[in-house]
């Protein structure tokens, strides 16, 4: 019997990390953007496409849907063409990935219908969508939660219509399932209290370019003309800065000095004041930027996640090593989801002196922290414990880090050319 072998990382820690790293387009723009080609049947070209597990689910659910889609992870590009010729997005693929919720807005939207499973919770919450549903039942749709999935019809013409959505809270992918679903319905649409990610503005750079009315994407109030038809377009994914700040923590964490390139500064000012906070001399050179370290002690900074411009939930983890390494003590606070503390328990055993009091961790800075074996339980906790690997003393053993590959492209060799003594066991 063939044993399925989940990969682990082996990281030989204590070396500061020293070099450049390009940056690649980000999961999250790449998400919704793939899904809205359902809203086409003209080619849409993607560049910096990252070769990431999330991108091939997303791609395979599209297939599943009746899209042609040439994919060419080597360069980046994938050339999607073709109408739809399904309307479910099934459980087997959406249990992989809950950003195939995103197919329900353009689906009921461009076939008239729509049935994409309900998308279970996560390690990091509960995940709800009814904020998702919400929105499209005041375009028109007829909604019914059966066997599992949602089953949403156009009632009428077949055709959704406009609607003055107000979302009962901050939702990034709330906000673009039904931005994508208004480009196509009859009327005006309004969406307040919209998210205003660098995310949702790069879908509508991208809806934009395909036709579509969309202004006010970044803002809090995004307005949407519906039109008959979308074209096809190119597009280009916009920089992650997720991954940035991931590597750049990395650099810190060590004391070492990194350079990320293909990034985009302006979506980040939030992560660079806070690491400006913790004693790191960082430098912004066009779309690079630096963090060195070199020499210098981290300093505890207090940290409260918030929907951008805030802090992001998404870094949450991997600043948290820092305070972990601080010369204090210092708070993190999650305010965006109930259970994104997973990588606390793997840290302590690494040495740190972390403590969970509610929504905020209380962290005493240690001097160094030591090599063990922990396990990933989520992408970004999976982030965290490979950075708090590289600063440790000698070596730790990442598992299940199928976790971290759904959004972190190439992670080794990126991490080797940092000089990070990393390799992927079985
Ligand atoms: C997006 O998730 C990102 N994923 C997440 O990144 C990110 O952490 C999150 O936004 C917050 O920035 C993608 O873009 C694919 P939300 P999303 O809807 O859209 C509640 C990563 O690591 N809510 O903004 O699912 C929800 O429970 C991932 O790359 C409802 O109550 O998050 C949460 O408390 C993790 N009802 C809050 O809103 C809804 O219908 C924000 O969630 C929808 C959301």
């Amino acid at each position: 019997m063939t044993s399925f072998k989940i990969a682990k990382f082996q990281i030989e820690g204590g070396k500061a990390l020293d070099g450049e790293v390009q940056i690649s387009g980000a999961k999250n723009a790449a998400l919704p953007i793939l899904l809205c080609s359902i809203l086409t049947s003209e080619k849409v070209v993607l560049k910096n496409v990252p070769d990431l597990a999330d991108v091939k689910t997303c791609i395979q659910l599209l297939e599943d849907l009746g899209k042609k889609c040439l994919y060419e992870p080597q360069n980046g590009q994938i050339t999607l063409e073709g109408a739809v010729t399904s309307f479910v997005a099934s459980y087997e693929l959406v249990k992989t990935m809950r950003a195939s919720i995103m197919a329900l807005g353009p689906l009921v939207a461009y076939t008239g219908k729509a049935e994409v499973s309900l998308p279970g919770g996560c390690a990091i919450g509960a995940r709800p969508v009814d904020l998702h549903i919400k929105g499209l039942k005041e375009m028109g749709a007829q909604i019914r939660l059966e066997d599992g999935y949602i089953k949403a019809t156009a009632v009428g013409l077949g055709r959704l219509h406009g609607g003055h959505i107000i979302m009962d809270k901050v939702s990034v992918t709330g906000t673009e399932n039904l931005m994508m679903a208004a480009t196509l319905a009859e009327g005006e649409t309004v969406i307040e209290n919209a998210a205003l990610e660098p995310e949702v503005i790069d879908l509508a750079s991208c809806l934009n370019k395909m036709g579509a009315k969309i202004e006010g994407a970044g803002t809090s109030r995004v307005v949407i003309n519906g039109v008959e038809k979308l074209n096809g377009c190119t597009h280009a994914i916009v920089a992650d800065r997720i991954e940035t700040g991931t590597y750049l923590i990395a650099g810190i964490a060590t004391h070492g000095i990194v350079t990320c390139h293909n990034t985009m500064p302006s979506t980040l000012d939030a992560l660079l004041q806070k690491l400006r906070d913790a004693n790191a001399l960082i430098t912004v050179d066009g779309t690079s930027i630096t963090a060195d370290m070199r020499n210098r002690q981290i300093h505890p900074v207090d940290v409260v996640t918030a929907p951008h411009p805030g802090f992001p939930t998404d870094m949450q983890a991997q600043i948290t090593v820092l305070n972990a390494l601080a010369s204090g003590v210092s708070s993190v606070t999650e305010t965006i989801f109930e259970n994104r503390f997973m990588h606390i328990a793997e840290l302590n055993r690494m040495g740190a002196h972390l403590e969970i009091r509610g929504n905020t961790v209380i962290c005493e800075g240690v001097a160094s922290l030591k090599g063990a074996q922990v396990m990933s339980s989520d992408l970004r906790a999976s982030a965290s414990l490979v950075i708090a690997g590289l600063a440790a003393e000698g070596i730790t053993i990442v598992d299940r880090i199928y976790h971290m590959d759904r959004g972190y492209e190439h992670i080794e060799s990126k991490i080797r050319m940092l000089g990070g003594d990393i390799k992927r066991i079985y």
